[in-house]
């Protein structure tokens, strides 16, 4: 008795548990909460696939439970041996169509997604997006060739319409992952690029996650995608193409010590990837390096040490002393150059 109060028990904490533990996580970071066209396709493959090992499972219980019952052994039947039956056919030929059959509907629609979401009919239309995404360890980077803009960490695209990604990876395998508003998919280095699009039906920060073993700091190798109206990512555009590059007083000598200190690798305005994550329009990023949340003196902490943020990540640490990445950091949290983002932002605050 006391074994089964037990394990009644477990069974309880671990309900309990399982009830408690759905709740946490992040609604944009969702699979089963689609917000997208590419996520719509996905859930609904993962709704008729549930269905179908549903009536599977309820099938082969009922049968179980029917048979446990009527044919359990009866008092005076100890030396009884049933009668053994083999090699109905029946039996054997319903028993491999019903699967073949379940199969089948399972297949024919995932077929069909799976040419769906490769489908490119309208890529390198007039006014149809394409944006290039290069992983690299751990952050992203998002060039927009047609409009000679390059930014990194979160990616702005209008809603309602489909915007193409040529991706590829700058040193070892990532995963772009969007669970909300699409699919996944590698970033592979070398020539092997791959392409996906993204489709979001709402305005919104949906999160992403690199979904790629690639090194200690893979876990941190989160972005954002910011979907905008197509309105106010016009504006986006026109405010990254025309950033003045002029920092305040306060903030000159900021600026020095950065195109000093951090030129090298972080870009301003639209260039080459480079080695780091491009700064143009840094203030108004939802995150820190992709994880670490936005504020001075987090800021100043990133630029002395990066890798206590961070571990097995290409930038060097202590390269300035703490006052000096102060006037960086002055610097930087001058570059909020569009009111798009910064609004973008604030709409994820409420929601969470
Ligand atoms: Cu990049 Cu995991």
């Amino acid at each position: 008795m006391r074994g089964w109060m037990g394990k009644l028990r477990a069974f309880f904490i671990f309900s309990a548990l399982t009830l408690l533990l759905t709740g946490c996580g992040v609604d944009n970071l969702s699979a089963l909460k689609p917000k997208g066209y590419g996520s719509d396709l996905l859930f609904d493959l993962m709704m008729i696939s549930i269905a179908i090992m549903l009536f599977v499972f309820i099938i082969v219980m009922a049968i179980y439970t029917f048979v446990l019952i009527r044919y359990r052994q009866k008092k005076g039947q100890e030396d009884f041996i049933p009668k053994q039956t083999e090699g109905n056919k029946a039996l054997e030929v319903i028993w491999t169509v019903i699967p073949i059959i379940l199969l089948l509907v399972l297949a024919v629609p995932t077929v069909q997604a799976t040419f769906d979401l490769a489908d490119e009919s309208t890529k390198g239309d007039e006014g149809v997006t394409t944006i290039e995404v290069t992983g690299n360890q751990y952050w992203w980077h998002f060039g927009y060739p047609d409009d000679e803009i390059s930014t990194s960490q979160d990616l702005y695209i209008p809603t309602g319409e489909r915007v193409y990604l040529d991706m590829k990876s700058s040193d070892v395998i990532h995963s772009f992952w969007v669970p909300s508003i699409a699919g996944k998919m590698d970033t592979n280095p070398g020539d092997n690029d791959n392409t996906m699009y993204l489709e979001a039906y709402e305005e919104g920060v949906y999160w992403g996650h690199c979904a790629e073993l690639c090194g200690p700091s893979h876990s941190l190798m989160d972005f954002r995608v910011i979907a905008v109206s197509p309105e106010d990512y016009d504006q986006w555009k026109e405010d990254m193409q025309n950033v003045d590059p002029e920092a305040t007083a306060e903030a000159q000598e900021g600026q020095e010590l950065y195109e000093n200190n951090c030129m090298g690798c972080h870009a301003i305005g639209d260039g080459a990837a480079g080695q780091g994550p491009n700064m143009t329009n840094f203030a108004n990023r939802t995150k820190i390096a992709g994880v670490i949340e936005p504020s001075k003196e987090n800021l100043m902490d990133w630029i002395v040490n990066p890798e206590q943020f961070k571990p097995g990540n290409q930038m060097p640490a202590n390269l300035v002393s703490e006052d000096e990445a102060s006037q960086i950091a002055d610097y930087l949290l001058e570059l909020d150059h569009s009111d798009v983002g910064a609004s973008a932002s604030e709409a994820e605050v409420e929601e969470e």
